[in-house]
Parts: structure tokens; C-alpha cells; sequence
């Protein structure tokens, strides 16, 4: 192996930003494969305002950008709180946790408005946002308690 074969081997090898530290080039930020992201590509979590939480009881501030998805979109998967939420009309919501009563996914949910359920694309289970009726697995997706006072939407988690 010759040392020009070593030295583009090397470089193909190593991130980005170590190669252009060795050229000069300011290092900014560690070399990352980004796998530590949850997935979920609905909205970022970690800059999420509008809520507080007291005990089990978890607020919401619908006016704040970070929930703004649930008026345009209808339905937003949580993270942060590990719930799904729906909306029915201006004064109504539902609330959901976000793990799939099949084994327990977070992240794989889409709604399907025209049958109102929300469905798992893990294994393609689904299940009903009525509260009451058995999805595909015969479970129940586990809602929330919910109360809306003027523009705060206030989740009690059991
Ligand atoms: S974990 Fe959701 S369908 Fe299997």
C-alpha cells in the first residue's frame, strides 16, 4: 500500500470536521452520526414552549407556536409528555399516551381522519381515538382526562 493509497483512505475514514481541522479549518462541532434523534420527525421536542406540568397534570398554551400543528395538522405526537393529541373542534381534545399497545412504539404514528384512528406503521396496528373501542390488538389505546379553559388545554396523565 503506497502512501498516497493510506493518506485517501485515512481521510475517507475520518469526519469531516476532523479532516478540515487537519487542513486549518476551525473544528465547531464534534463529529456525530446524529444516532442519538428519537426518530421522530413531527416536531422538535426539545425546543417545545407553552407547557407546564404540576404533578400529572400537564398544560398546554394552544396559542404557542410549538403546538400550532395541532390547528393546522389536527393531531401531533408529544414527545416531550409521551402523548398523542387530537383535536375535535376548537373547545375539544383528546389525549393519548404515545406507546403503542402492541410493544410499546413512540414514534411510528400517523392519523387517519377518515376512520379516526391513529395508526402504528411498527406493525400496521390501529386503533380508535373514541376512548372506548379495541384496536387491532384488541387494546384499547389509553386516553387522558382533558379540559380546555379558554386557550389552555389541560391534560391529567393517569
Ligand atoms: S408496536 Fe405499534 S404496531 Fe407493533
Amino acid at each position: 500500500m503506497n502512501n498516497r493509497y493510506k493518506r485517501r483512505e485515512f481521510l475517507e475514514n475520518v469526519c469531516p470536521q476532523v479532516a478540515l481541522a487537519m487542513f486549518g479549518v476551525t473544528l465547531v462541532e464534534a463529529c456525530s452520526k446524529g444516532d442519538d434523534d428519537d426518530g421522530y420527525s413531527g416536531s422538535s421536542d426539545s425546543a417545545i414552549t407553552g407547557v407546564t406540568v404540576q404533578g400529572n397534570v400537564v398544560s398546554i398554551d394552544l396559542d404557542d407556536p410549538s403546538f400550532s400543528i395541532l390547528q393546522s395538522r389536527g393531531w401531533m405526537n408529544f414527545t416531550q409528555q409521551n402523548m398523542l393529541l387530537l383535536k375535535l373542534s376548537d373547545t375539544s381534545y383528546r389525549a393519548f399516551t404515545n406507546s403503542c399497545p402492541h410493544q410499546g412504539s413512540r414514534n411510528a404514528w400517523s392519523y387517519n381522519s377518515n376512520q379516526e384512528r391513529f395508526v402504528c406503521s411498527s406493525h400496521s396496528n390501529s386503533y380508535p381515538s373514541d376512548c372506548t373501542t379495541p384496536g387491532t390488538t384488541d387494546d384499547v389505546l389509553e386516553c387522558y382526562e382533558t379540559n380546555v379553559m379558554g386557550s389552555t388545554l389541560s391534560i391529567t396523565k393517569s
